[in-house]
């Protein structure tokens, strides 16, 4: 499988923009509302691309280079698809001591995805990270709100294949 490939979602290929018209009504005569407008407008639709750019910058009588100079700006706002689960692996010293880049090579063993990659169903992302506050139990990995950690390869490998089984619903 070619999990690298350019991702094209049923968000792009079929913009529907009434959810997007609707948040952005709401903020119409709130100047400054762009974060609150692009939190909801990904909250929405998953991540912020190029279509739905340019119809909150139309919304808001603002230009797309005024979004994306917000966007860009802000470690919050994503502009490719993020997976269903999100895989963090801490990589701190305390982590990094404790073999956390072999944690991140089992991702790309099971998924053949690097840091900041989602896989081509779109079902995870690595996000290598900077400690996340666990040292104590190093290495330690996150997947969306899970803390897992003391991991072992072939612990986090039985996670990952865990996730993986999970039906793609709910
Ligand atoms: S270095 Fe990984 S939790 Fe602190």
């Amino acid at each position: 499988m070619a999990e690298n490939e350019v991702i094209e979602t049923e968000e792009q290929q079929e913009f529907d923009p009434t959810m997007c018209d609707e948040i952005c009504a709401k903020y119409q005569d709130w100047p400054g509302a762009t974060i609150p407008v692009l939190q909801e407008t990904q909250d929405a639709y998953g991540y912020l691309f190029p279509e739905l750019v340019e119809r909150i910058a139309d919304d808001m009588n603002m230009s797309p280079h005024q979004i994306y100079g917000v966007i860009t700006f802000y470690a919050q706002f994503y502009t490719k698809p993020r997976g269903k689960y999100i895989i963090r692996v801490c990589r701190g010293t305390a982590c990094h001591v404790q073999g956390s880049g072999r944690i991140s090579e089992i991702v790309k063993e099971e998924f053949g995805i690097g840091d900041g990659e989602t896989t081509a169903d779109v079902k995870f992302t690595l996000e290598e990270v900077s400690c996340i506050g666990a040292c104590g139990m190093s290495p330690v990995i996150m997947i969306n709100n899970s803390t897992y950690g003391n991991l072992k390869p072939e612990d986090a490998r039985k996670i990952f294949k865990d996730y993986a089984s999970l039906p793609d619903e709910g």
